[in-house]
């Protein structure tokens, strides 16, 4: 029997003794180095096998492989062993489990999503239009010439457009995507934009610089504003509820003619008068009318042969009324004690 196999069986007890001292991975990584390590017992009796002659070399390799690959694989079961009880591993059994708050929608998106089901529902499509518009679609188009004051650099946000063919600006509200949905479709058409509109407004309570809006718009044969008003009070009825009060008043919106306001009775004082409602009864929610044939000449439309019906409602401005938030703010200041309200 040559030295080597001696040598062998010996490190063969030697393995198995050490195997049942190791309490954790760091005995383990002790273990690996000390026999599979590249400078390691066995990679070291690989070294002296090189030295045997060629009738031994057979029979003592065989021997010697066998122990290395018993001794990796008993590494290999620890190893494992010792990783998943890291996984799972308590430092202190007794603490209390750890609390996961889980996340809601917020408001916006919450009121946004109920706007959609609301109309979708009655055959509205859904729209999303563009955040960057140009002049023409925000104002031209919609009947806002040149001299209007909503197109002054006060009230809205121009872009940069130097070498561009067109003015670009954030839109100031939702209506040009009425002007690009009829650009794209023929009658009837019957849609909802809603999205972020951009004015360069005075931060306050009751503004901010970006805010909310859904835009409504119905085109067809022999639309009436009857039947805008049966629209707009279904709306209030399902997003505020069944009792609530609605009444159009008489306003002015140069892409619509007529045009009116919507108002909601204010149901925090029951319509008695109060500083929300600045002591009239209701609240105003939205501007709509029947679209201006000025319009229709823009896209195209024959005004002879098409009537239609727009609206626009600010999202915040609606959801202060409906939940009664005092300022516009709280909406965007991330206050996990509001948010977690609704
Ligand atoms: N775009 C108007 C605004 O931002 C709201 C509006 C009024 C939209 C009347 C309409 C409309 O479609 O017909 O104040």
């Amino acid at each position: 029997m040559s030295d080597l196999l001696n040598k062998i069986t010996q490190i063969k007890q030697n393995v198995l003794s050490d195997l049942s001292t190791i309490n954790n991975a760091d005995d383990l990584e002790q273990f690996r180095i000390k026999y599979l390590g590249r400078k390691g017992i066995i990679n070291s009796l690989f070294e002296e096998l090189k030295l045997l002659d060629k009738t031994l070399k057979a029979q003592v390799g065989k021997e010697l492989n066998t122990l290395k690959n018993n001794t990796e694989s008993k590494y290999r079961e620890l190893l494992q062993k010792f990783s998943e009880k890291n996984e799972f591993r308590v430092e202190d059994p007794t603490l209390p489990g750890r609390v996961y708050n889980i996340g809601t929608k917020h408001l916006i998106t919450q009121a946004l999503e109920d706007i959609i089901k609301i109309f979708v529902k009655i055959g509205f499509k859904v729209y999303d239009g563009f955040e960057i518009e140009d002049e023409y679609h925000n104002f031209d188009a919609l009947n806002t010439p040149e001299y209007h004051p909503a197109r002054d650099m006060q009230d809205t946000f121009y872009l940069n457009s130097e070498g561009k063919d067109k003015r670009y600006l954030l839109r100031t509200h939702t209506s040009p995507g009425q002007i690009r949905v009829m650009e794209m479709h023929q009658p009837p058409v019957r849609v909802i934009v809603p999205g972020k509109c951009y004015r360069n407004e005075a931060i306050s309570s009751r503004s901010l610089a970006m805010f909310h809006q859904v835009e409504g718009l119905y085109v067809d044969k022999g639309v009436t504003f009857r039947e805008l008003k049966g629209t707009l009070d279904y709306f209030a009825k399902e997003f505020f509820g069944k009792d609530i009060k609605t009444r159009l008043r008489p306003s002015f919106f140069s892409f619509t003619e007529p045009s009116g306001e919507l108002d909601v009775e204010c149901y925090l004082c029951n319509s008695k008068g109060c500083r929300v409602c600045k002591y009239t009864g209701w609240l105003e929610i939205l501007g709509c009318g029947m679209v201006d044939p000025n319009v229709f000449e823009f896209v195209g439309y024959d005004p002879e042969e098409y009537t239609g019906y727009a609206f626009g409602m600010g999202i915040e401005r609606t959801l202060m009324i409906r939940h009664q938030v005092p300022d516009i703010r709280m909406f965007y200041e991330n206050d996990i004690r509001f948010l977690k309200q609704f």
